[in-house]
């Protein structure tokens, strides 16, 4: 058997750290030989919830099975994990020595099988080097003090060229992504956050991460048959329900005006908005409100909900964070401003929502520069190419040929929940992200707007909304 025990001490609350480590995925973020890391059992991480972590070992690899055993809520946590060579015992122990600081003691006893023991003696101090360079991870993880959001060099390199930066869209982009993200354990409790679409996608995805990260939830989402399902669905991947359920049709300025209503007669502040709904029309149709419902949807309705919802977002003490998901279709258009509306002669769904994103992409750069007085950052966010129900539903050809390099929900929303919940996230402004990084706005420079088009989207939104067919215009 090796012994290995360490103890840290670091800079937050007691039940931050023991809520961060609880959540064995977190491995991956701090251990120095865990390059994979799931949780196999649904629900709140509790006794008895298991983990898998694929390890690193010389140049291969070996999986651990690991199941929390024991769990005194903010004071000890007992994991047992077993693998083909040895099983190991983790017993973490935490003390509180004051509001902003925990002492963790770490003790792992590793057992040897099938007459592996003498051999592994052999290896003794390779083991105790490696549970200290994982304790000082651990310590990192929890001090949290990342450097700002920047792209790569190796990345600047791949947004500079077509293929390369497509390439970036699929799973194999997120995977590569992931070898250099710094670690997230900024804890989300009393941060209240609005997020549409949350039903379903990446929308659901999301609800499920900042519901473990505890954050306080809004979630708009428009059928009221859905509910139930969602919240059901919430509680059994977290323990938690949405805190509030908000119905709204989005793609309806006049709904879209009411929520606003509703959230500022109920006055929470807002620490984190993200405007997510969305959706590919195929086939060209025009809303109840007389306007087609691509740039209702994707343009005008996010456009109205951030605007009206300012009152409840600026002036906070740490800066309000507005995420806005657009798209890599984007990429494909330029914008101008008399193009966004398509009539049914010169309709293409894929052109409509690409155009609707771009104009997106763009108000995000003008709001950026507008709010920030107002302690508010604003960023966008394209997800590259994820397998949800819009994908399946809009895109079947697409979703067809790519069905082997698309990413998961979890991993499309990933930047999401990161620009939501990372420290550092709030250190840029105006900015599109991928995968935790700042990217090019432009692939090609034939798709640069001229100053002239930026200038007028804020008139032409303005101009469009007030000619909506709307009973009452807030
Ligand atoms: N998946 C991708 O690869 C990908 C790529 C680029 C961008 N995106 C963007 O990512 C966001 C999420 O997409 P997703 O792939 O997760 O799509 P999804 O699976 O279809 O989920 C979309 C969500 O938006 C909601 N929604 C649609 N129309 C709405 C309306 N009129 N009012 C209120 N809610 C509405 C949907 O509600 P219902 O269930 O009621 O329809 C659902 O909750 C969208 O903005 C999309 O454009 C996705």
């Amino acid at each position: 058997m090796i012994t290995l025990t360490e103890t840290i001490e670091v800079p937050r609350p007691v039940a931050t750290c023991f809520r961060y480590v609880a959540d064995f995925r977190t491995t991956v973020e701090w251990d120095a030989t865990a390059v994979e890391a799931n949780k196999l059992t649904a629900g709140p991480i509790e006794q008895d919830t298991r983990f898998s972590v694929r390890c690193r070992a010389g140049r291969s690899y070996l999986k651990l099975a690991y199941e929390i055993t024991e769990m005194t809520p903010w004071q000890c946590l007992v994991l047992e994990g077993r693998g083909r060579w040895f099983t190991v015992k983790d017993v973490i122990t935490f003390e509180s020595l004051g509001d902003n600081l925990t002492r963790i003691h770490y003790v792992a006893e590793f057992t040897f099988r099938n007459g592996l023991g003498r051999i592994a003696n052999l290896a003794e101090s390779g083991f105790i080097k490696m549970g200290r360079a994982s304790l000082q991870g651990l310590a990192r993880a929890l001090k949290d003090e990342n450097p700002p959001p920047q792209a790569s060099p190796g990345t600047q390199k791949k947004d500079g060229k077509l293929p390369t930066a497509l390439a970036c869209f699929t799973r194999h982009g997120y995977r590569r992504g992931q070898k250099i993200w710094h670690p997230m354990s900024a804890d989300m409790t009393g941060k209240h956050v609005v997020l549409t679409g949350a039903n379903a996608g990446l929308g659901f995805a999301t609800a499920v991460s900042l519901l473990e990260a505890g954050a306080t939830l809004t979630v708009v989402i428009r059928d009221p048959a859905k509910v139930s399902d969602m919240q059901q669905a919430l509680k059994a991947e977290t323990g938690r329900e949405a805190d509030r359920v908000e119905l709204a049709d989005l793609g309806l300025l006049a709904e879209v005006s009411a929520l606003c209503e509703r959230l500022l007669a109920l006055g929470k502040p807002i620490d984190v908005l993200i405007n997510n709904a969305g959706a590919l029309f195929n086939d060209h149709a025009e809303t109840a409100e007389g306007i087609e419902r691509s740039v209702a949807l994707l343009l005008l309705s996010p456009w109205k909900l951030t605007e009206a919802l300012l009152p409840l977002l600026q002036d906070h003490a740490h800066p309000a964070r507005i995420i806005n998901v657009v798209s890599g279709g984007m990429y494909t258009q330029k914008l101008r401003c008399t193009d966004l509306i398509m009539t049914a002669e010169n309709y293409k769904g894929s052109v409509a929502y690409a155009r609707s994103k771009r104009a997106l992409t763009v108000l995000t750069e003008l709001w950026a520069a507008a709010w920030s007085e107002h302690n508010i950052v604003i960023n966008s966010m394209h997800p590259g190419w994820a397998d949800t129900p819009g994908v399946q539903t809009a895109l079947p050809g697409f979703r067809r040929v790519t069905k082997r390099v698309l990413r998961s929900p979890a991993e499309g929303a990933d930047t999401i929940i990161w620009l939501a919940r990372a420290s550092e996230a709030d250190q840029v402004s105006g900015k599109l992200f991928l995968d935790r990084e700042p990217r090019t706005t432009h692939l090609r420079p034939s798709t640069q707007e001229s100053p002239d088009e930026r200038a007028r989207l804020l008139d032409w939104l303005s101009e469009t909304y007030s000619r909506l067919n709307l009973s009452d215009k807030g």
